[in-house]
């Protein structure tokens, strides 16, 4: 009993030297903090920042403090990014002393081995071999599956009661995600894995409770089991001698190649943790700028005309031809690639990242300590008029020319940045093509508000009624 309180004791003892201590160094530090406010202990401004809403709560504190400033938000206290000279330091040019960081439960839900969490040559050679899953030589020929998936799906949104948008894209670049991740989907473990995802990715977004009936709890136990389901798809491609297509093919293919060389370079579970962080990163993202691609043409009806002239000649063409898409048609739609930029940007879907410093940093004349959080905002810098004019509009035409270098940066930047950017721009291609050549859509409410399911997507997630076009 004596031991046991001896322990508790010196715990309690180290804990609270060690609160002294870090506050003490806080303390010495703190005229060179950034400005801002840590608001409550513990909360923080994080009530702050959901009461506001995070675009309101950034530019509040923007317009107060500059564009470095400190907070205390999730638990922990942080510095806001948002210029864009500071967002490439943290990203790009300083990237070795801001390490990624999520909650621990995203990190168990999506695997510890997944390409999001790590640094240095682990991350380095995985980069290398998911980016050259995603590169437009090899997305090219899952064109005419993308499209065979379209042409499928628009017909059952005609003439329906109502079209619930946000989960009709969630469904469309979900398959997507599991033909650019396996191939083909014909093995029977992508069915079971199709219907685990689903359970994962609702416990993903709920409260991390790890209870028997909680969604998280489910959310764990789906996890396991695609696990052991992935784990079942590669020894069964192994044992055939077939590494099968997709991102799982070039994981197995590099696998052997290594295996032949004597080195490991990618082990079985970092296949499947990375597996299902390419599906999980690829289609909730997808989905929500596809969303919003509905709404700002509905909302616009000269640039949903202008759009319709660009795509009924590329129509044309492949009428003619009588062919689908090919990649070269891709290329000849300028004006539909600016309305996709500048969706991206006005709906600037991932508000921002996060990253924690690895050390104490000197940055801008201030310090930030060790362990802080460090945020850039890409919502603050596509919404600034600076760099954007009058930056609420919806107008394509800005993407005539450039813009400034770090302002746009929807699919972020550096070391970190986003492999699935093309793909992710080629299903956004496809499906416009169809639906803006065949299709008109009503959106029925008002249209008005915002929600986060996480991504900012319109509200109710855009129910919209859609009919055959009336052709001229
Ligand atoms: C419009 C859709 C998408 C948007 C807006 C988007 C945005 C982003 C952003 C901003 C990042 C960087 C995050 C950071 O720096 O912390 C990122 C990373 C990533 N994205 Fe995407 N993404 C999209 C679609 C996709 C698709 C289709 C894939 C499929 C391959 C994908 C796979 C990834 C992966 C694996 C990473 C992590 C890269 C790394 O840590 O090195 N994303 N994405």
């Amino acid at each position: 009993m004596l031991f046991f309180s001896y322990i508790l004791l010196s715990k309690l003892f180290s804990f609270f030297f060690h609160q002294f201590h870090y506050h003490y160094q806080l303390k010495e530090k703190h005229h060179r903090l950034p400005p801002g406010s840590l608001g409550w202990p513990y909360i923080g401004e994080t009530l702050k920042l959901y009461t506001q809403s995070p675009s309101s709560f950034f530019s509040n504190k923007q317009k107060r403090y500059g564009s470095v400033f400190k907070t205390h938000i999730l638990g922990c206290p942080s510095v806001m990014i948002s210029s864009p000279e500071a967002a490439k330091k943290v990203l790009v040019s300083q990237a070795h002393l801001f390490k990624p960081t999520y909650p621990p439960s995203k990190e168990q839900l999506l695997g510890p081995e997944a390409i999001f969490f790590h640094q240095g040559p682990y991350h380095a050679s995985l980069k290398k071999l998911i980016q050259s899953s995603f590169l437009p030589s090899a997305i090219k020929g899952s064109i005419p599956e993308i499209e065979q998936i379209v042409l499928k799906r628009l017909p059952t949104w005609e003439n329906n009661a109502i079209t619930h948008t946000l989960q009709e894209m969630k469904k469309y670049a979900f398959e997507v995600a599991m033909i650019l991740a396996f191939g083909h989907t014909k093995d029977v473990e992508v069915e079971n894995i199709k219907i685990l995802y689903q359970i994962l990715e609702k416990g993903y977004n709920s409260m991390p409770l790890n209870f028997p009936g909680m969604p998280f709890h489910k959310a764990m136990k789906a996890r396991k089991l695609l696990g052991e389901n992935l784990r079942r798809l590669i020894q069964r491609r192994r044992e055939y001698k077939e590494q099968g297509g997709g991102l799982l093919g070039e994981f197995i293919k590099a696998a052997q190649e290594a295996d032949n060389n004597h080195k490991l370079i990618i082990s079985e579970s970092q296949m499947v943790d990375n597996i299902i962080g390419v599906i999980f990163a690829a289609h909730d993202t997808t989905a929500s700028v596809m969303t919003w691609l509905l709404k700002y043409l509905h909302d616009n009806f000269d640039v949903l005309q202008a759009v319709t002239i660009e795509q009924e000649g590329i129509r044309h063409k492949r009428v003619q031809d009588n062919r689908g898409l090919t990649w070269e048609d891709t290329r000849q739609m300028s004006l539909t690639i600016r309305v996709i930029q500048e969706t991206l940007r006005n709906a600037s879907i991932l508000s921002f990242t996060f990253r924690e410093a690895v050390q104490d940093v000197e940055f801008d004349g201030y310090v930030i300590p060790k362990g802080w959080k460090v945020l850039p905002l890409f919502r603050s810098i596509h919404h600034c008029a600076d760099f954007f004019p009058d930056p609420e509009k919806f107008d394509p035409s800005r993407f005539e020319v450039l813009p400034r270098p770090n302002t746009f940066m929807p699919f972020g930047n550096g070391i970190h940045s986003c492999p699935g950017s093309e793909l992710a721009k080629l299903e956004m291609i496809i499906l416009l093509h169809h639906i803006i050549t065949t299709y008109r859509w009503n959106v029925i409410g008002d249209g008005e508000g915002v929600q986060y399911v996480p991504f900012p997507v319109p509200k109710g997630g855009l129910p919209i009624k859609v009919q055959r076009r009336q052709k001229n």
